[in-house]
């Protein structure tokens, strides 16, 4: 099990380890910042999980108009859908396109028995607990 994150919060089981494939299809889930959900997502390259705000350094656009699909057809590039920025799946840095030089905000994911999780870490939270908090 994972250590927890942010003010103790347990971290946030995601997947189990094989739904997220080299290259493959992503995995979207939700996060709190300042009360604002905002979406996120994981993928797996090069044999490690990485996760980022599902946001462009662009435009605050979601990167995947295909739910999940946040690769580009080779598998070596993160792209998003609306302008075509190309990012490093491993450092989330933009690499081609119109924000080069910026980058996606990257979360701490982590894998551990089978399973991928997400450690919330300053300033983002949980969805479910922020209700309130
Ligand atoms: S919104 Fe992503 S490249 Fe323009």
């Amino acid at each position: 099990m994972p250590e927890a994150g942010v003010d103790g919060i347990a971290a946030q089981f995601l997947c189990s380890a094989e739904a997220l494939v080299d290259g493959g299809v992503g995995v979207r889930f939700t996060v709190d910042f300042d009360r604002r959900q905002m979406a996120a997502f994981a993928v797996r390259f090069d044999g490690a999980v990485h996760g980022y705000l599902n946001q462009c350094a662009h435009v605050p656009m979601e990167l995947d108009w295909q739910e999940g699909q946040f690769f580009e057809s080779s598998g070596l590039y993160l792209i998003c859908a609306t302008h075509g920025a190309m990012y490093e799946p491993d450092s989330g840095q933009c690499v081609g396109g119109p924000c080069r030089g910026a980058s996606l905000t990257k979360l701490r994911i982590e894998e551990h028995d089978g399973k991928v999780f997400w450690v919330p870490e300053a300033p983002y939270r949980p969805a479910e607990l922020a209700v309130g908090a």
